[in-house]
């Protein structure tokens, strides 16, 4: 780690959104999808970085429901990324001690994706370090209707009485169920949006944009993030 951080609060739960791998390639003359190859070669840094600043929960979004929109050409060598990906992610979670999650609606992707997903979940769930989640498949209001659907059953089955519902109920429904909400939103390559990222998780989160573009995120880069989250004054609506 480097000096800079030394005395910093680490945010427990960093989320991420990492954008601009297609601005990357272009400036490169390369196609988007190239773009997206490097972009995974800076999670699989980010997550033994992060592991290694003691984070404890990093969440990024990798995939989201509008993506699908993209061509067909993107949205498959996406796909690709993803089964190669997978793999190896299995390796380095294992290297480092990290647990992997997913959030999103899974059920949209091939068998073997699935199968992949699920394997990736299995055989991490005993580490003991940080957790990885990656949010694929993944739009806030998606999870948010999941939810609302499974809260409306369970009610109709007399398992959940309406008037008692809670915030910390409606919490557990959701894919990020057990999971503390993030301290920190670093969005890659400038864009000052959500896109429909963690719309209920982020309530109270702190956010940092950088005009860095996703594959050229490195050390610096979070270092800079978490050094703004520490100048930060956190209040809940309260005062200091
Ligand atoms: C982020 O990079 C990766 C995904 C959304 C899958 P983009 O593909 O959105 O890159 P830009 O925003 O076009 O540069
Ligand atoms: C958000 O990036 C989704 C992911 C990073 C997976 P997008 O590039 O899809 O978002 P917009 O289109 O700029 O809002
Ligand atoms: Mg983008």
């Amino acid at each position: 780690m480097g000096q800079s951080l030394e005395n910093m609060t680490i945010p427990k739960h960093v989320a991420l959104i990492l954008d601009g791998n297609g601005r990357w390639a272009k400036r490169r003359g390369l196609p988007r999808t190239m773009g997206h190859k490097q972009g995974c070669v800076t999670v699989e840094k980010t997550v033994e970085i992060a592991a290694r600043m003691g984070i404890e929960y990093l969440t990024v979004y990798g995939f989201s429901t509008e993506n699908w929109k993209r061509s067909t050409e993107e949205v498959g060598a996406l796909m690709q990324l993803f089964r190669y990906y997978m793999v190896r992610l299995l390796k380095i979670a294992t290297a480092n001690n990290v647990r992997v999650k997913m959030i999103g609606d899974r059920r949209r992707f091939d068998r073997d994706i699935i199968e992949g997903i699920n394997r990736l979940e299995r055989d991490t769930k005993d580490n003991t370090g940080m957790t990885f989640v990656i949010a694929v498949n993944y739009g806030s209001r998606d999870e948010i209707t999941r939810a609302v659907k499974r809260i409306a059953l369970d009610c109709k089955d007399g398992n959940v009485d309406g008037e008692n519902i809670t915030e910390e109920m409606i919490a557990s429904y959701l894919d990020t169920a057990g999971m503390p909400d993030p301290d920190l939103l670093i969005r890659t390559s400038g864009e000052l949006r959500l896109s429909n990222y963690l719309l209920w998780q982020l309530a109270y989160t702190e956010i940092f944009v950088t005009d860095c573009l996703w594959p050229d995120f490195n050390q610096e880069e979070l270092e800079k993030a978490i050094l703004a989250y520490n100048k930060r004054e956190r209040r809940f609506g309260g005062v200091k």
